[in-house]
């Protein structure tokens, strides 16, 4: 595997990929790597000729400076872990290589980046977007692999790709949880022992949610219930905790197409997400 850290170093790179007639896949990352991560690896690698890893700890989509400086950061880890996996390049550039000194657009998806994580993190779509837009046009993938966990990030991606066609093929992968439910993330890794115990109530109130709903459940009642057992079983509070259509995001007060149900919730200092499909 090489690591490059330029832009000019990834042009030269894939430009002779490229020629050779080669597949390119890209899986943008934060970095601090776990198992959901090279999972979205294992996805690319199964189809593309050449995968291609993205890790930058994106300064724009962080709304709180405290959150961006707690980040955790484990390059030498990370890329030990992606040369296993048979990544052919890393790229994790400078902050200058992605918004060079006098950088002035930004990218913003309307509509599916509004309400859930788009009301309590503001600008942090827009972030999402505008990096987005950049690891395409730098890496010119055939192929970007997202995963369902960040589910309105993947939206706001697909909802991007079409609107400015960009040429690249979304791939939307499952989420990776522990044994006991919990969705991997890199946040986690803040949680103590005792927040680390109780995680796991978020997924299982989505769960039990979406099965009732799946039984005819009233749908307001049954997300008063949910908040109410993630509170019980030791969480903070809960941001949001909402149905909503599968495809477009728009708010359901009914079960009548494929929706998702999705959380935010807060535990110590730590603020954890998840959803779950619910099919009438
Ligand atoms: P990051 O949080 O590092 O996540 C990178 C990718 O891994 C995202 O597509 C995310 O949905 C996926 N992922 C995280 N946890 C997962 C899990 N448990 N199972 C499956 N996939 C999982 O998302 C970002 O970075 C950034 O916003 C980024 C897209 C890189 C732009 O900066």
């Amino acid at each position: 595997m090489k690591t490059v850290h330029t832009l000019e170093d990834v042009r030269w790179i894939t430009d002779d990929w490229r020629r050779a007639g080669e597949t390119v896949a890209v899986v943008p990352t934060m970095g601090a790597l776990h198992a959901g991560h090279m999972s979205l690896v294992e996805a690319a690698r199964s189809w593309a000729d050449r995968v291609i890893v993205w890790i930058f700890v994106n300064p724009k989509q962080f709304d709180n400076p405290d959150d961006l400086e707690k980040y955790p950061r484990h390059m030498d880890r990370d890329a030990t872990m992606l040369a296993r996996a048979g990544v052919d390049l890393l790229y994790a550039p400078r902050l200058e290589e992605v918004y060079p000194a006098g950088f002035s657009t930004r990218v913003s998806v309307a509509g599916v980046s509004e309400g859930l994580c788009g009301a309590g993190r503001p600008g942090h779509f827009d972030g999402v977007a505008t990096v987005v837009t950049k690891i395409f046009t730098q890496t010119r993938p055939d192929r970007a692999y997202f995963g369902q966990k960040d589910f309105q990030q993947l939206q706001v991606v697909s909802r991007l790709v079409r609107d400015l066609d960009l040429g690249v093929e979304i791939i939307g992968c499952p989420t990776v949880r522990e044994a006991d439910g919990l969705a991997l993330s890199s946040r986690n890794e803040r949680l103590t022992e005792d927040e680390r115990r109780k995680a796991p109530a978020l997924y299982r109130a989505l769960c039990r949610a979406a099965e009732a709903l799946r039984e005819g459940a009233h749908v307001a009642e049954t997300l008063a219930e949910a908040r109410l057992e993630i509170v019980s079983a030791g969480f903070a509070s809960v941001e949001y905790l909402e149905l909503r259509a599968e495809n477009g995001l728009a708010p359901l007060d009914r079960l009548s197409e494929p929706a998702r149900l999705l959380a935010a919730a807060h535990i110590g200092a730590v603020r954890l997400i998840d959803n779950v499909p619910v099919t009438p």
